[in-house]
């Protein structure tokens, strides 16, 4: 039930209708820092959809801040007028809106302008490679002062609030951190030192504020970094920001250089409200709990049972900005979950791309993606109920079109279906509890078990056939590839196919990849296991690491290019390689395959010898190719065909959803 989520709360002046606050997200949305359409229709949306609080951002406050020139911009009374259109909007849904302050420091890109980048120490630093400046006490004067004039602006632009950012590892943090606080002034030193900074600049901007613009600071919960702050640091700090004036604390997790994963699916939901906890317990100011909350259910139980006092939901909302209207409706299966995989939102923010949604083909795009009433409904047919024919099928049934959509297998999600759980993705099986919801609910005439056939097509005659056949393994012409002990990685995911002691993996893709963790898990104890054994102390913390992480196979990957795992973007590869290195799985790469005989593979190594190695089992993940031969076949039925997904393209789920979206609003 939910209750607590939807109760009323204060922020200091700030007066909030539930407990569900959208924390900021870096969009990619503001070039050269100027509002955009794209902005404001983006959190009109989220407003809308019923989330309490959208805090924006994080907003640069000045020249050195971000170096990027996506960033949304504070920095000068130039960008006012444009905030102000953004804060309206959400002013005009209900809602509240607060600005992210944000200034890097270290981790900045600032000295691509040719500016410097501020910290308070000289060094390099870890998470961007660049050189540091260390800060003058002008510049530190002057530094608070960009802070104090953003609030300013905050003010005049109408915004309910002020979050200063001090979290991540941005600069608030090197401040704070020993690590990177080498400082002999006043500023370093002892914690009473580090905190200086952060707590000046908290409470001028607190002044700036007055008594009716909340402030909130961003803290991190604990750094996960070596010689730096943990939790308990991180609650002493809390308690100074509260004492220094802040309205609310949101507890975060760690820095951006963090090598323990912050916020891909590797972290379990609402994993780290635990620090929230921690600092809700030494002071009396609302805390926020954040990271990976993406059920409304699990939100719920976070704040009934007093964890925390508002739950931080990000992309939980950009994967649906009804979350909060859903869950108040009951309608928890209609909420498309996002599923952490971070391949649109997080990786875009590296690949400078606007920022989207894995699973909802309408985030970033809100104002361009209406379904309107199709001038003709038609009578179409999709093969396929993958991620592609799924969402074609919802998306093309609002416009009012009649779909039929088949699959051949008794289940939908194509491939999703079965790898999921098996490349310990298991939260990407929400996307179908969502299209199944939402198949029910629009009542689409759904046939599983049903192989669609040129025959049945050509006496049906619908008006368009939507090929969403998907892909299979690619299957090398060679003729080893019948033997008993060679397998294709999807069947021995699929079926979970037994395998010898040594195993070779020939392709170091993502497939690849995940099989070999898969199969290098064989032997190793489960969660429950692993919890029993803790929970006695009954093996020492060094036994359990190594019971997780040590299983019964010797694996190893062999890859033709250079550099494995090159399918996977830049927040996740690094998780994926830790775990590879973890599980002692050996890759080998510039390495060609060249034979397969009983108990070995033969490769040509990247000096061109030829190496051999021991192996009970060979599995092939290299690569797939699309299966739409179904299309070709439809040809001479005279019927309108259209190909989408892995069956136009092998792709990723983001490329066939978005595809299967794009349809509809075409067809
Ligand atoms: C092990 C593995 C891990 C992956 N991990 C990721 C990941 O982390 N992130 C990511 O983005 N992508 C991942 N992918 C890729 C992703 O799953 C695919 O890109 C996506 O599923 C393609 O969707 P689709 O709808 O085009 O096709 P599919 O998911 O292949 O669905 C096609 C469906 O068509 C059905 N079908 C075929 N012919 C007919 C017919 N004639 N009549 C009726 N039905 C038919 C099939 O039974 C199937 O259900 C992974 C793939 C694998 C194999
Ligand atoms: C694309 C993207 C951009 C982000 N940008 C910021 C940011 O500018 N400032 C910030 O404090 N947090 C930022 N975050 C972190 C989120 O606010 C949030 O803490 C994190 O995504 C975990 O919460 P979630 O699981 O609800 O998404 C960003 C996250 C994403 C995915
Ligand atoms: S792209 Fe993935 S991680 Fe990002 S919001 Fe969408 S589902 Fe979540």
């Amino acid at each position: 039930m939910i209750q607590k989520l939807l109760e009323p709360i204060s922020v200091g002046p700030m007066k909030l209708s539930n407990r569900v606050v959208m924390t900021a997200m870096h969009l990619n949305y503001c070039p050269q820092g100027e509002m955009t359409d794209r902005m404001v229709n983006f959190y009109r949306a989220r407003a809308r959809g019923g989330a309490s609080l959208v805090i924006v951002g994080g907003a640069e406050i000045d020249a050195e801040a971000s170096g990027v020139d996506l960033f949304l911009s504070i920095k000068d009374d130039k960008y006012i007028p444009g905030l102000k259109r953004l804060v309206d909007a959400v002013h005009e849904e209900g809602g509240k809106i607060a600005v992210q302050l944000y200034m890097a420091g270290a981790y900045s890109f600032a000295s691509m302008k040719g500016l410097p980048i501020f910290a308070p120490s000289e060094y390099e630093s870890y998470f961007t490679r660049q050189k540091t400046t260390a800060m003058t006490l002008a510049d530190i004067l002057r530094v608070q002062d960009d802070f104090v004039q953003a609030a300013r602006r905050a003010k005049a632009a109408g915004f309910d609030a002020v979050e200063v950012l001090a979290s991540a590892g941005y600069l608030i943090c090197q401040f704070l951190s020993p690590k990177t606080n080498k400082r002999d002034d006043e500023y370093g030193g002892p914690l009473e030192n580090r905190m200086r900074f952060g707590l000046e600049v908290i409470r001028k901007v607190r002044e700036e504020a007055g008594s009716d613009m909340a402030v909130i600071v961003r803290v991190a919960g604990n750094d996960f970094v070596q010689d730096s702050h943990t939790n308990k640091e991180a609650r002493v700090f809390a308690r100074a920001c509260q004492d220094a004036g802040a309205d609310c604390i949101n507890v975060t997790g760690g820095w951006h250089e963090s090598r323990v994963p912050q916020i891909t699916m590797d972290l379990p939901q609402a994993g780290y409200v635990y620090l929230a906890r921690g600092i809700k317990e030494n002071v009396s100011v609302p805390v926020i709990g954040c990271n990976r909350i993406n059920d409304p259910l699990i939100a719920e139980d976070v704040l009934a049972e007093g964890i925390a006092d508002l739950v931080g939901v990000a992309r939980g909302l950009l994967a649906d900005p009804e979350f909060v209207n859903k869950a108040r409706q009951q309608k928890f299966d209609e909420i498309r979950r996002c599923v952490a995989c971070n391949q649109r939102c997080f990786d875009y923010v590296f690949q400078l791309r606007p920022v989207g949604c894995m699973v909802n083909p309408k985030a970033g795009r809100e104002g361009e993606t209406e379904l309107k009433p199709a001038t003709k409904a038609k009578k179409i047919f999709v093969a396929g109920a993958g991620p592609a024919g799924c969402e074609f099928a919802c998306a093309a049934t609002e416009r009012g079109h009649k779909v039929v959509l088949f699959d051949r297998v008794d289940y939908l999600g194509g491939q999703v279906h079965w790898s999921a759980v098996r490349t310990r993705k298991p939260e990407y099986l929400n996307m179908f509890t969502y299209y199944r919801a939402m198949l029910d609910k629009l009542k689409v005439d759904v046939r599983l078990n049903t192989e669609l056939t040129p025959a049945f097509v050509a006496r049906e005659k619908p008006d368009l056939v939507v090929v969403a056949t998907g892909a299979a393994p690619f299957k090398p012409p060679i003729p080893e590839v019948d033997l008993p002990y060679v397998l294709q990685a999807w069947d021995v995911l699929k079926d979970d196919l037994k395998t010898g002691t040594n195993v070779v993996v020939v392709g170091g893709g993502s497939v690849g990849l995940e099989t070999a963790v898969f199969l290098a898990s064989k032997g190793t104890i489960s969660p429950e296991q692993l919890y029993f054994l803790t929970l006695h102390q009954a093996e020492r913390p060094e036994a359990l690491r190594e019971l997780i992480t040590k299983g019964v196979k010797n694996v190893t990957v062999l890859e033709m290019l250079g550099r494995v795992g090159q399918d996977l973007g830049p927040s996740t590869r690094w998780v994926l390689m830790k775990d590879l290195h973890t599980r002692g799985i050996q890759i080998i790469t510039g390495a060609t395959m060249k034979s397969i005989s009983e108990g070995k593979v033969t490769y040509t190594d990247s000096q061109g010898n030829e190496q051999t190695l021991p192996a009970d089992t060979v599995v092939l993940a290299m690569g797939a190719r699309s299966e739409n031969f179904l299309a070709k076949e439809l040809e001479t039925t005279g019927v309108e065909v259209k190909v989408i997904g892995d069956a136009a393209k092998v792709g990723k789920i983001g490329d066939a959803v978005e595809e299967g979206f794009n349809l509809a609003l075409e067809v």
